[in-house]
């Protein structure tokens, strides 16, 4: 089973990705967490050139064959070896991310990103928790963290309603495998129903 989530900045997607990998090994199964862009030592390398740094580093396609090279890393080094082990990967945003921030953010290069996604992936998961929140409570709780990975959380708060927006679409083009949750609730209310969910698709 593959797990992802994803959502707008400051959505509690790594907070609960956590959570739900705490629960599922107190429940005795076998839990990688990982995350994007990284999950791999090359790909953690990528990650600081892409997340930080100058907003305008690089071109929107550059942007994209960088991510792409992250994830082929991270696909062949870390999630596929697990999943054919028989673990459950729980991965903290993956290819659903570069349709939204790549795809539609910088110019609409969302048929680009999926013909990579094609050559070079070839995978969905088999389950994502989108976490909804409005972006005013997101970006206000992802100031709070202090980090210098802030390329994307500069954009603004329009370029986050477009991000919601952009998820809630996809939460619809791949209605069987998202899960859409609120966001803006006490952290252990959306994780009880992340987990009831989860327990739901593994049984
Ligand atoms: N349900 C919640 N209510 C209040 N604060 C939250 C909630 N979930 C996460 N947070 C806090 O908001 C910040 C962003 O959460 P995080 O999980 O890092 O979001 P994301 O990974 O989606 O950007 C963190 O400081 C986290 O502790
Ligand atoms: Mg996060």
């Amino acid at each position: 089973m593959f797990i992802t989530f994803e959502g707008i900045d400051g959505s509690g997607k790594s907070t609960q990705a956590r959570l739900l990998a705490e629960a599922l090994r107190a429940d005795g199964l076998d839990v990688v967490l990982t995350r994007e862009p990284g999950g791999s030592p090359g790909a953690e390398e990528i990650r600081r050139l892409v997340l930080e740094g100058d907003p305008d580093r690089w071109s929107p396609e550059t942007e994209i064959l960088l991510f792409t090279a992250a994830r082929r890393d991270h696909l062949e080094r870390t999630i596929a070896p697990a999943l054919a082990a028989g673990r459950i990967v729980i991965c903290d945003r993956f290819a659903d991310s570069t349709r939204m921030y790549q795809g539609l953010s910088r110019g609409d290069l969302r048929g680009l990103v999926d013909q990579l996604h094609a050559l070079m992936i070839g995978r969905e998961p088999d389950l994502t928790f989108l976490v909804d929140i409005d972006p005013t409570v997101g970006l206000a709780r992802a100031k709070g963290r202090q980090g210098t990975e802030e390329r994307f959380e500069d954009m603004g708060l329009a370029m986050q309603e477009r991000m919601r927006a952009g998820f809630l679409a996809l939460a619809r083009e791949f209605a069987t495998r998202f899960r859409l949750v609120n966001g803006a609730r006490p952290t252990e209310d959306v994780a009880a129903e992340i987990l009831s969910l989860t327990r739901a698709a593994l049984a």
